[in-house]
């Protein structure tokens, strides 16, 4: 039967664990092409008089068999499968002919018409592997799996597991707010998810752009009648997993800065749920970057402390050391503060720290609602009242706050919102 050299290629997916794979040829083609064939377990031997330094590794740290030399018949005969790329045309075509001899599946780098495979582009993510072909067009295939690639890691293209998907929970940090500060892994688990159980911060926006099919349920409005709110919330992350559904616990920031994210994750062990944790980006750094404060910088901080301000300083419940806190230089970075600001900063007076210490307080960071305000120690409480200051709010005390400002070195073109 005649050859049609325009009939498209036929796809498949070669198991080369422990079979013979020939590479001819040690150049740039053998460098990019030997790393797939070795994850893939092949056999590998490479024919060739010199090679990269990169193949050269390769050979010294016994991940393939070098065969020093220049390709001659014969070394085809154990192969399954070849890769002939030497910069000799004439050796090129008799590796390939050898290779249409013996019926061994051959791709040569000088002449794909010449040849009797294609490599396509390839690329995996999370257990799926991408594999392209577009007749003579390499950068359209390569192209086509990036942006396949690229949609599955970021969850923009949708493809649900059916086989070995896993009920249970996954507690992902959503990041401060603006949807693009979610991990690649938060966001794909959140396209796949049956059930999400969200928090008022994060990056709410993420949660219109699911399939009408996943059920979102806002934390804080599970009725939780007796029991504490948080028990609820365990109660409805246990029973929706234990009915087999893909949760994600969706959370602001990081699940481990102020987030309880340990004490869901221990509720869920105890009831035998598989639990994964994703980390998310922490308000506590990430909303004092967006209004063009560094936490730390060089010849100003070289610490920080993100501290709770949920408990007043004079609560007997308070963990925080308070007295220690205001005798240290560096930057302190109070959550959940706003409301109890004036005792705080009194605490910090009283401790030590200068009145005019420099302070800023950043308002729903990231997000289009940004805003900064400054003040002083003395005048932060009186100044979060006047300007109307709400939660959430970062609030950063220390001599940083004043690097970006006029007379500093920061670009206010770079603050978000
Ligand atoms: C319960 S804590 C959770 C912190 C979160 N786990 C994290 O790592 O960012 C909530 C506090 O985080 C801060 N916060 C979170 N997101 C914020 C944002 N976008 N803008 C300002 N403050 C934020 C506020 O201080 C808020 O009161």
């Amino acid at each position: 039967m005649d050859r049609k050299d325009d009939a498209p290629a036929y796809p498949v997916g070669l198991r080369l664990a422990g079979r013979r794979v020939v590479v001819v040829g040690g150049g740039q083609v053998a460098q990019r092409r030997l790393p797939a064939l070795l994850s893939a377990g092949a056999d590998v031997v490479l024919v060739a008089p010199e090679a990269t330094p990169s193949v050269e590794a390769m050979a010294e740290a016994g991940e393939l068999r070098w065969e020093r030399r220049p390709y001659r018949t014969g070394d085809l005969a154990e192969a399954w499968y070849a890769l002939v790329a030497t910069r000799d045309p004439a050796a090129n075509a008799a590796a390939s002919a050898e290779a249409e001899e013996r019926r061994v599946w051959c791709v040569r780098s000088d002449d794909a018409n010449a040849a009797s495979a294609w490599t396509p582009a390839t690329g995996r993510t999370d257990g799926v592997t991408v594999a392209v072909l577009s007749g003579r067009d390499p950068r359209r295939s390569a192209a086509v799996r990036d942006a396949v690639v690229e949609g599955l890691r970021d969850g923009s293209l949708v493809a649900p597991r059916h086989r070995d998907r896993t009920a249970g929970v996954a507690l992902v940090g959503g990041g401060p707010g603006d949807p693009d500060l979610i991990t690649v892994r938060g966001r794909r688990l959140l396209a796949e998810a049956d059930v999400v159980i969200a928090d008022r911060l994060g990056p709410r926006d993420l949660l219109d752009e699911l399939p009408p099919h996943v059920e979102v349920i806002d934390a804080a409005k599970i009725p939780y009648g007796r029991a504490m709110a948080q028990e609820a919330i365990n109660a409805a992350l246990i029973e929706h997993a234990k009915a087999g559904k893909a949760v994600v616990r969706l959370k602001g920031g990081d699940p481990f800065v102020f987030g309880r994210g340990m004490e869901e994750a221990e509720a869920l062990a105890a009831a035998g749920i598989p639990v994964s944790v994703v980390p998310g980006i922490s308000s506590s750094i990430s909303v004092p970057g967006a209004a063009g404060i560094p936490v730390t910088h060089r010849g100003v901080a070289h610490e920080f402390t993100v501290v709770s301000g949920h408990v007043a300083p004079d609560d007997a419940r308070s963990l925080v050391d308070w007295p220690a806190l205001a005798r240290m230089r560096g930057t302190l970075v109070l959550l959940m503060a706003v409301e109890r600001i004036g005792a705080i900063a009194d605490a910090l007076i009283a401790g030590g720290r200068p009145a005019g210490t420099p302070v800023a307080v950043v308002q729903e960071g990231t997000t289009a609602a940004q805003r900064r305000v400054d003040a002083t120690l003395a005048s932060v409480a009186r100044i979060v009242t006047e300007e109307g200051v709400r939660p959430p709010a970062v609030i950063v005390v220390g001599d940083v706050v004043t690097v970006g400002r006029p007379g500093g070195t920061y670009t206010e073109g770079n603050v978000h919102g």
